[in-house]
């Protein structure tokens, strides 16, 4: 713990040499989110980035939240302590595959989720998040959607709204992880407590849980709700920040399983380096950039 206190010291001198910020998403380890100049959810992040004026963004994250990040800030410098730290889920979708999709679908608006890469969203007509996506889909004038990559964000969506939800055979590895069994074991033992899960969950632990939403919308539901305890299903990083901003409260987490390890690939000591050497660098080819931008705009423009 010297050591890393020591690389935390040493983390806080160069982030005031270079200017730059730290992001560090709610699933990072809590040493990284310690150092980190905001701990926010994949789409709040980039969104908090874009408001300061630093010159340099290290995005303790995977690599399409820094995307996203430089999407929104062109002009600053986008870092990625682990360049191979990439969301399985997003590369489960590209832009080939996603033409053929449209192709048998002429009359779909295709709706993608922030979990896609920058050329994804170039080629689709509006994005979500896992707090707004209802929101999106109901904006929308088409009948028919191509939502994507999440299938079980779409069997979610599919239940909550009238119009046919063409859905896309991709999945997190982490929330795939949760069973059944793990949330009945733990509702067993806290008979007392919410229920609460991310939608990327499969759609039989979704229709357990008391509440739906992504890693800011389990914060806040364990603030406003009156329950002392919480049995989450999400990534157990989340643990960290949920326990920082409500003590009072008990968090249970079912599984042991949802450990991301793509987000757990960027190490103290790899922020340490990408901030010394300022590499690996996102970029997001122009083109790209300002197709993709004006499809986050669309959604942040839905009421
Ligand atoms: P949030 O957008 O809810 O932070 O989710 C990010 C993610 O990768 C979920 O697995
Ligand atoms: Fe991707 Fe799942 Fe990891 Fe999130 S938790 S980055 S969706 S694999």
């Amino acid at each position: 713990t010297t050591d890393i206190k020591k690389i935390q010291q040493e983390i806080h001198r160069l982030k005031e040499e270079k200017n730059a910020i730290i992001l560090g998403h709610y699933y990072q380890r809590p040493e990284i989110q310690e150092v980190a100049d905001f701990v926010g959810d994949s789409f709040g992040l980039s969104q908090q980035a874009q408001q300061t004026d630093a010159d340099v963004i290290v995005f303790c994250g995977v690599h399409f939240m820094a995307e996203s990040a430089k999407i929104l800030s062109p002009d600053k410098k986008v870092i990625l302590p682990e360049p191979e730290a990439g969301c399985p889920m997003a590369d489960m979708a590209n832009v080939e595959q996603l033409k053929e999709m449209k192709k048998k679908h002429p009359k779909a608006a295709v709706v993608a989720y922030v979990n896609t890469t920058a050329a994804v969203k170039a080629h689709a007509d509006i994005c979500c998040t896992s707090a707004n996506v209802l929101k999106v889909v109901q904006s929308l004038p088409q009948q028919e959607i191509i939502y994507l990559p999440d299938k079980n964000m779409g069997d979610y969506l599919s239940n909550q709204t009238d119009k046919t939800i063409i859905r896309w055979p991709g999945y997190c590895y982490t929330h795939n992880w949760l069973t059944i069994e793990d949330v009945e074991n733990a509702k067993a033992e806290c008979p007392d407590a919410k229920v609460v899960v991310h939608p990327e969950c499969a759609d039989e632990i979704v229709k357990m849980a008391d509440k739906v939403t992504g890693t800011s919308g389990i914060i806040k539901y364990a603030g406003e709700s009156d329950a002392k305890t919480f049995i989450v299903g999400t990534e157990q990083g989340l643990e960290t920040a949920l326990k920082k901003e409500h003590p009072e409260k008990n968090f249970v987490f079912p599984s042991k399983k949802l450990i991301c390890a793509q987000m757990k690939a960027n190490t103290i000591e790899k922020v340490h380096e990408s901030l010394n050497t300022l590499t690996p660098e996102i970029h997001v080819p122009e083109e790209i950039r300002v197709a993709a931008k004006k499809s986050l705009d669309k959604m942040l423009q839905v009421k």
